[in-house]
């Protein structure tokens, strides 16, 4: 075990697990679907999946992951099940794909961290320029995956739990700051009532749906990331209340996101919330060109921060992707982590130039991808993701209660936290683990696959 790494602290790996849920997924992603998805209804819906379903999946993966002290491919044979490491092997195989493309948008941002410096905010009003040009594109992202690549080759305790401590203390500051800025500008109030004022008639069947998976991909789940993390925890750790503290901060910084950007969004448009961006336009378009209202100085400071912001986020969360294929080098294969860093590191940039090539360089990757819909690589392996996830999600929950059988998950869950079993905390997992994930994932799973790549809408 010592090879391996491990977390030498409770708060470091609350930390660390925060900081993989942590990510594009609550800054940007979140926000935009609550605007479109009902505004406080949604977040409601979002807060309710994410302790019904996400807190006991998560709880699970972090179970099997400590019990086994493997990777998540390695972590099924470890408990006797070799055949089930298939689950692993599509986890750690989506895990790389959402990499590819995560850091693709990664990228994106420190070039724009960049340009804010330097005062230009034009580049919002000509993102597609930004991302056809190839020397700034291909340099930030591969700068990008070496910042990353560079943390997870110094280790747990040494990389990802370091980076972990100081970066996340300083994104709650800095989004709080913002936050609290962005309420003070002109227009913020028709921001906020946009984001906040439930609208139940746009509650359909497909925003809850998005709630769902809104959730689950924020909270990282599904994958392995969470088995892998896992592996590193002492068993002196109650994982069920690490697991709470870490859906809590997740969901809380979703929250506040919302509260930053839309009114950065409402005084860009003078109060007008119709006609947002959509899709990744909503960060690099609309953003760059609010900051550039605010005149050069306070302009350049805020822009720069509101990137900085977005790259410290977004690295905690590729860490944590980049972490689960190297963790199975290293186990497996046994090739020294600092080796194995840059050779996985390498494979999933090359993965990732059909997203970075599907901007408006390459044609065929931009819009040649029919889905059934035509649409652009980077959306497309998004999407193939998204559904593999919630595969994934279901497979890990049915097998460690049915297959490893929910005695084995008390009993490890019963490490550092002796009062488990009986308490209400134990019946709630019970029943969710047993019968509410199973029949929402699969369900969702489904309707999915079936909106997604046949283009069938049942709801
Ligand atoms: N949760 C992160 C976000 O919200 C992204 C992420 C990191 C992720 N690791 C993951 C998503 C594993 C799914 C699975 O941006």
């Amino acid at each position: 075990m010592a090879s391996r790494g491990s977390f030498s602290s409770r708060a470091g790996f609350i930390l660390a697990a925060a900081g993989s849920a942590v990510g594009l997924g609550n800054i940007w992603k979140f926000p935009f679907e609550v605007g479109l998805g009902g505004g406080a209804a949604f977040v409601v819906m979002y807060l309710a999946f994410a302790f019904i379903l996400c807190f006991p999946v998560m709880v699970t993966e972090i179970a099997i992951g400590r019990k086994t002290g493997k990777n998540p491919i390695g972590a099924f044979g470890a408990l006797g099940f070799a055949k089930w490491s298939f689950v692993g092997k599509v986890g750690t195989f989506c895990g790389m794909l959402i990499l590819s493309y995560y850091n693709v948008i990664a990228g994106w941002a420190l070039g724009y961290l960049v340009e804010m410096i330097m005062g230009n905010f034009d580049v919002g009003k000509n993102f597609s320029q930004y991302t056809t040009n190839l020397v700034k594109v291909l340099f930030y992202t591969i700068t990008f995956m070496t910042i990353t690549s560079y943390v997870v080759g110094r280790g747990i305790s040494g990389g990802i739990e370091k980076v972990a401590k100081i970066l996340m203390p300083t994104l709650i500051l800095m989004i709080v700051s913002l936050a609290i800025y962005a309420f003070t500008l002109p227009h913020a109030m028709e921001g906020l009532k946009f984001y906040l004022v439930p609208e139940f008639d746009e509650i359909t069947a497909a925003t809850i749906g998005g709630a769902l998976r809104q959730a689950f991909f924020s909270l990282s789940l599904g994958m392995g990331t969470m088995i892998a993390y896992g592996s590193y925890l002492s068993k002196k750790e109650n994982i069920v209340s690490s697991t709470a503290l870490v859906t809590l901060t997740d969901v809380c910084i979703a929250f506040i996101a919302g509260m930053m950007i839309f009114p950065f969004v409402a005084f860009n448009n003078g109060g007008d919330m119709n006609n947002l961006v959509s899709g990744p336009g909503l960060l690099f378009i609309n953003l760059p060109n609010a900051f550039a209202s605010m005149g050069p100085t306070l302009g350049v400071v805020v822009g720069s921060f509101f990137f900085l912001l977005i790259a410290f986020a977004a690295l905690t969360s590729t860490v944590s992707l980049l972490e689960v294929p190297v963790c199975y080098v290293v186990d497996e294969m046994k090739v020294p982590r600092a080796k194995a860093v840059w050779y996985v590191a390498g494979i999933i940039y090359l993965f990732g130039l059909p997203s970075l090539l599907g901007f408006g360089i390459s044609d065929f990757f931009s819009n040649g991808i029919v889905l059934p819909a035509s649409t652009d690589f980077l959306s497309f392996a998004a999407s193939l993701a998204d559904t593999l996830l919630l595969f994934g999600g279901f497979c890990i929950v049915t097998f460690a209660f049915f297959i490893w059988k929910k005695e084995n998950l008390v009993a490890e869950i019963k490490n550092g936290y002796e009062e488990y079993e009986g308490s209400f905390a134990h019946r709630f997992l019970d029943i969710a683990i047993s019968y509410v994930c199973p029949t929402l994932l699969a369900t969702l799973f489904v309707l999915v696959v079936l909106s997604h790549f046949f283009g069938i809408s049942l709801i």
